[in-house]
């Protein structure tokens, strides 16, 4: 039995008509760069996430690009946050100038641990910008009250966390700004690269939509320098057409996440732990084990996909070697990473193909 690691296919054939159908209606129309589309999706995400504004963008790593820039951060600034993340978070802090500062995490929930976070902060720190990795929200309420300490901005990595919630409230809305990613392996993707972030702040939604906008206004007068970074409207359109589907689809990977808790249990593998202040959407099933490296070539070898995530913590990346971390400097992260893995938990995958899965991994582990 075949079972990918993210049924894309299925998605698409579960909405193929409509999707088809507003794909047509702007190809028809032939306005492809903004217009009522993109407008509509701006409203339709900040009524989701509750947030006053929301501001789309070419990908999640614009969307922090741009965040950056509208806080004012640059050289001489640092930045903490996560080194067990995707590339794009620090990507967006070392693009600016500024430096990335890594606190570890915790090994359960592998998020930012909050508690170290109030150690590393300097005279220098501009921000903190927390990762909801794999879908469930970091513990908000202690990293904002030491930011507001501090005087320092939060900024949100949700891009694998839309529809997560965190103490009744919407990843999204928990902080100064928060940035998306409509990349389309995440929870609501689109058919390419596309982004969004979201914030109450009126000053920092009009910073980021000018910095997206070629630095204007007024078209052809610039008064500062931006970059080329929008949602076209065939990606507005398919996003539409997906938004109404998410808290289902959610819903459905969470019921999927379930039903490895129960059948894992006797397995010698570390099943991941969700914090009992909101609701996760499981971007990632993450799975540990010291074995992981033949236990993902098993599942392959099955026709299971399965991949590592991270392999390697940003600080020990070759990218930010001249940051100076030694190896053993965030030791949690450091541990994690030979070890985690992704099962398949896509939504509407079955319980006989998650049988499957268990069944290659119980088999391997007892070889
Ligand atoms: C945690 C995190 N941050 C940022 C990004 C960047 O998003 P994008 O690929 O849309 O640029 C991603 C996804 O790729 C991500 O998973």
């Amino acid at each position: 039995m075949s079972i990918p690691l993210l049924d894309l296919q299925a998605q698409y054939l579960e909405l193929k008509d409509e999707l088809d159908g507003v794909i047509g209606e702007v190809m028809s129309t032939a306005g492809f760069i903004g217009g009522p589309r993109v407008k509509e999706l701006e409203a339709a995400i900040a009524e989701y996430c509750g947030t006053k504004h929301a501001v789309a963008c070419g990908n999640g790593t614009d969307a922090l690009f741009l965040i950056m820039h509208a806080l004012g951060i640059g050289k001489g600034d640092e930045v903490i946050t996560t080194p067990f993340t995707f590339i794009a978070t620090a990507e967006a802090i070392a693009h600016v100038g500024a430096t990335p500062v890594f606190v570890d995490i915790e090994p359960d929930t592998y998020n930012m641990d909050v508690s170290l976070l109030e150690a590393a902060i300097t005279e220098r720190t501009k921000a903190i910008m927390p990762v909801h990795i794999f879908g469930q929200c970091v513990d908000m309420d202690p990293l904002l009250e030491i930011a507001e300490r501090h005087g320092l901005h939060v900024i949100e990595d949700a891009c694998q966390a839309i529809g997560a919630t965190y103490r009744g409230k919407r990843a999204g809305s928990l902080a100064d700004v928060a940035a998306f990613s409509f990349f389309p392996s995440k929870n609501l993707g689109c058919a390419g690269d596309g982004g969004i972030l979201t914030t109450d702040s009126d000053e920092i939604a009009a910073a980021c939509r000018k910095m997206a906008n070629h630095g204007t206004t007024v078209k052809y007068y610039h008064d500062t320098i931006g970059v080329n970074s929008r949602l076209d409207s065939v990606q507005a359109a398919i996003l539409l057409v997906k938004l109404p589907h998410l808290d289902r689809w959610n819903a459905e990977r969470r019921a999927a996440a379930a039903v490895y808790d129960e059948l894992l249990a006797d397995l010698d593998l570390v099943t991941p732990v969700t914090r009992d202040f909101g609701e996760e959407v499981v971007h990632l099933y993450i799975v540990a084990s010291p074995e992981r490296d033949r236990l993902i070539s098993a599942l392959q070898a099955a026709g299971i996909g399965s991949a590592a995530y991270y392999p390697v913590p940003l600080h020990l990346q070759e990218a930010f070697t001249h940051l100076g971390y030694a190896e053993g400097s965030l030791p949690v992260a450091e541990a994690a990473c030979p070890q985690t893995f992704a099962l398949p938990a896509f939504p509407g995958i079955t319980r006989e193909q998650q049988e499957e899965v268990v069944r290659v991994l119980r088999e391997a582990l007892a070889g």
